[in-house]
């Protein structure tokens, strides 16, 4: 019946027209879809292929600013186009409060505890949930205590950097290879596994036993066993014996050691290099901030927490250079689940935007807190007395150095004072800090930089100084 059926036949005739078109329009479809993949794998190789070349020419950082850019002035976020997940690189201050503390539970770290796992093990940077809160919490007591601690143990870290005994150095050496393979691997990521050279296993092999034999020495061990609470000789350090105590076996704490000695070294080290290498370019700033520490310490050599506390100049010195040169300038984080940034999306950049499970995140202190509808039009230069007028007290999360949310940093307080009163050591001691005479003076975030996970820059931090207090330099 249904083939002698004239609608049947219509509907026939009709399909074979329809079909036809069909699958014109599939072959289309098809082809566009293909253009546009192929579109997409060019920009994508295009898109690594800039962002390596950017960073092996030491300008990955000022690259990603000129993208973020493009993007004002909505300047909300931009979407990488590149193999993998999507990424989303975030700009609005709203969403990296969603991310890091509001929608904290949506996001995990994704592979990087693979990535950072044969140099850093089990430690907090590479733990989340239970794990993550036992180390944190263990942690944050110890940071605590340290707060009312006097100012003193800072000489020893000061003499320690400097006299750097030569069985240290190897130390040294192998953890600096060993964090630049992270640094491979963490950019490598999803195929992290792909950077696995003998030199940087062979580097973290060589720290590991340098802490482990630290341990032994600081008579935390006997048998093979990891002493605790009063058996644990009263030689080792508060802060080790505290970590000893709530720590399994001799693996869990030298990765708890391992781990805050990544957070604390070169972070702090970035910190004061950059902020000299701005002060030497900025001799009025220099004399400025001379003139305060006399007035507020006078000859006195040891400066205290108190007097510190009252240089706010230096304050908005150590700000502005976090401001500028952020010592951990670029992460992300991975959905965990379906969320939604609170803005960003529609046609006009405000509304809502979904991030899909497995989709990643990334956020740039470094190039958020150079945006100019935000800092203004003096946002790449040095500017420290920004700081001074009150406009930025209430910043919040356009400005975040040390992020901010359930996993802001643990040392913020204790490097503060670290860098603030290392600074004011160094003014007093020498009466003369200058730029070495041939040294490029290029504008701010021009110079070539070296990124790892943290980033310095390439061409290292000279300056020229001369022996005297500063009250010679007066005199
Ligand atoms: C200027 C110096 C420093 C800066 C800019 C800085 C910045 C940061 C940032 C951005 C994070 C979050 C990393 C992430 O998202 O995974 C972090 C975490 C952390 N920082 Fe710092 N840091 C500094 C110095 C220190 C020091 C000196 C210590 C300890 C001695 C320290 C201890 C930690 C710890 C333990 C964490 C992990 C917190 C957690 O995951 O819950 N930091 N820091």
């Amino acid at each position: 019946m249904a083939t002698g059926n004239p609608w049947s036949k219509g509907l026939g005739g009709h399909e074979s027209i329809a079909g036809g078109l069909l699958r014109h329009l599939a072959v289309v479809v098809v082809s566009i879809a293909a253009i546009r993949l192929l579109y997409t794998i060019v920009k994508s190789v295009h898109g690594y292929r800039e962002l390596w070349e950017s960073n092996a020419d030491g300008r990955l950082l000022a690259f990603l600013c000129s993208i973020a850019k493009d993007y004002e002035p909505g300047n909300n976020l931009y979407q990488y186009l590149l193999i993998g997940p999507r990424a989303y690189h975030i700009l609005h201050p709203k969403n990296v409060e969603a991310l890091l503390s509001t929608n904290f539970r949506d996001y995990g770290f994704g592979c990087r505890p693979a990535v950072f796992a044969p140099l850093l093990g089990n430690g907090i940077f590479a733990q989340e949930g239970a794990a993550w809160k036992h180390s944190r919490e263990l942690l944050r007591k110890q940071f605590t205590r340290a707060q009312y601690q006097n100012l003193r143990h800072f000489t020893s870290t000061l003499r320690a950097g400097v006299d750097q005994a030569a069985e240290n150095r190897e130390f040294a050496e192998s953890f600096n290879v060993a964090q630049e393979g992270l640094a491979k691997r963490f950019r490598l990521a999803p195929f992290h596994f792909f950077y696995n050279s003998a030199s940087f296993h062979k580097a973290c092999r060589i720290v590991h036993r340098f802490v482990e034999r630290y341990i032994r020495e600081q008579g935390l061990m006997e048998n093979g066993q990891l002493l605790h609470g009063e058996k644990a000789v009263d030689s080792a350090s508060w802060f080790i014996r505290q970590v000893a105590a709530e720590s399994a076996t001799e693996t869990d704490l030298r990765d708890q050691l391992l781990n805050v000695l990544l957070a604390g070294r070169d972070t702090t080290a970035c910190c004061l290099s950059w902020t000299f290498r701005l002060l030497v370019r900025h001799p009025q700033a220099l004399e400025r901030l001379r003139r305060e520490v006399k007035s507020v310490m006078g000859d006195l050599s040891s400066p205290t927490r108190e007097q510190i506390r009252r240089t706010p100049f230096l304050g908005c010195v150590v700000n502005e250079s976090l401001r500028l040169y952020p010592p951990v300038p670029l992460n992300n984080r991975e959905a965990v689940k379906t969320t939604i940034l609170p803005t960003g999306g529609g046609p006009d950049g405000s509304s809502p935007i979904l991030v899909r499970k497995g989709e990643l995140v990334v956020f740039s202190q470094y190039v958020n807190s150079r945006r100019k509808n935000i800092f203004g039009a003096d946002a790449d230069e040095f500017q420290r007395e920004r700081w001074e007028t009150g406009e930025l007290d209430k910043i919040g999360w356009a400005y975040f150095p040390f992020i901010g949310g359930p996993r802001q940093c643990l040392g913020e307080d204790f490097v503060l004072m670290e860098v603030s009163y290392t600074t004011v050591r160094l003014l007093q001691q020498y009466r003369t800090i200058e730029l070495p005479e041939g040294e490029p003076n290029e504008p701010v975030g021009t110079e070539r930089q070296k990124l790892t996970l943290v980033f310095s820059s390439a061409d290292g931090c000279r300056v020229t100084v001369r022996r005297g207090r500063q009250s010679e330099a007066e005199g």
